[in-house]
């Protein structure tokens, strides 16, 4: 990591400037946090599994044309994806009741919904993440009605086959948070890109023969094995993670040779209209 310059440093990962222009390096910590931030500690080894676990579903979602940020890569902690510009908005989809949607709706934990549900929050730590509708994010200018759209189909159809994809190593998708953003080509278009990462820190994943939690909860009610159950996940992924023997190792020197990327499919809509607002260029 020396000699990069750090441009975000968030909860769970820290962003480094890449080595090409509107490419960033993604390095994935062990720090784990919930609640807001409330509850802290290092869970050893997170970092490598999710960096491993969130490539290799990204390189999935890529097979079936999600248009996403990963390049590739890099080594145990780090990979190579486009900058884009977040859009503050948490998409959150639920197949079972669990989380703040059994406290809020006084629901049973592990009911199934009957379908997908989609709700939004605002991507604000300093608010605490709000739900918000979509009339708050035409409010806020977050995004316009297209956008919301593309992010609500892409959303289902990578429910969908992250679902099947579980369902077939024994484990239930319960839920799970994502995060778009867009990539603006030379004439300023944007195009939407899944962005972040998916791993069981936003998963909720329970074994489907026994029910046990396998995903963040884990650490966010203090049931232990956090680290084991998400290797659990990547053995079942069958991932290997190499952590017996590499878990100590540093990042490997990085390899920037970007030509090895898979390609990432255009945007399928005409260009809008460039302004999201009345006046704004
Ligand atoms: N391709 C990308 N381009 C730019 N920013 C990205 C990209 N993918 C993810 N991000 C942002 O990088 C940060 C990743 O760090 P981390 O997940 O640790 O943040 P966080 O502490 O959870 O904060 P946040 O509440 O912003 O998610 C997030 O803010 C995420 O929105
Ligand atoms: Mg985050």
């Amino acid at each position: 990591m020396a000699g990069r310059t750090p441009i975000y440093e968030g909860k769970a990962k820290t962003l480094y400037e890449g080595p090409d222009p509107g490419t960033l390096i993604q390095y994935f910590k062990d720090d784990a946090t919930a609640f807001n931030n409330k509850k802290k500690d290092s869970i050893s080894g997170k970092g490598v599994i999710n960096n491993r676990i969130s490539e290799f579903i990204f390189e999935r979602l890529t097979e079936i044309g999600i248009p996403n940020h990963f390049i590739k890569r890099l080594n145990m902690r780090e990979q190579l994806i486009y900058a884009v510009e977040i859009i503050p908005i948490e998409v959150i989809v639920r197949n079972y009741v669990a989380g703040s949607f059994a406290e809020r709706f006084k629901a049973e934990e592990g009911e199934p919904i009957g379908g997908p549900l989609i709700e939004f929050c605002l991507k604000d730590d300093k608010l605490g993440d709000p739900f918000i509708a979509e009339e708050h994010i035409y409010a806020f200018d977050l995004c316009d009605p297209v956008e919301l759209e593309e992010i609500r189909l892409h959303t289902i159809r990578i429910n969908d086959y992250l679902s099947g994809l579980f369902r077939g190593c024994g484990i239930r998708l319960a839920d799970m948070k994502l995060e778009f953003g867009r990539q603006y080509d030379e004439t300023g278009y944007p195009m939407l890109m899944l962005a972040d990462e998916i791993s069981p820190d936003n998963c909720r994943l329970w074994d489907i023969k026994t029910g046990e939690k396998m995903d963040k909860d884990r650490f966010r009610r203090d049931l232990g094995g956090v680290s084991e159950y998400y290797r659990e996940v990547a053995n079942r992924l069958g991932i290997s993670t190499g952590m017996n023997t590499m878990e100590l190792v540093e990042p490997e020197e990085v390899d920037t040779d970007i030509e090895k990327k898979p390609t990432v499919r255009k945007a399928h809509r005409k260009p809008k209209l460039a302004s999201r607002k009345p006046g704004k260029k």
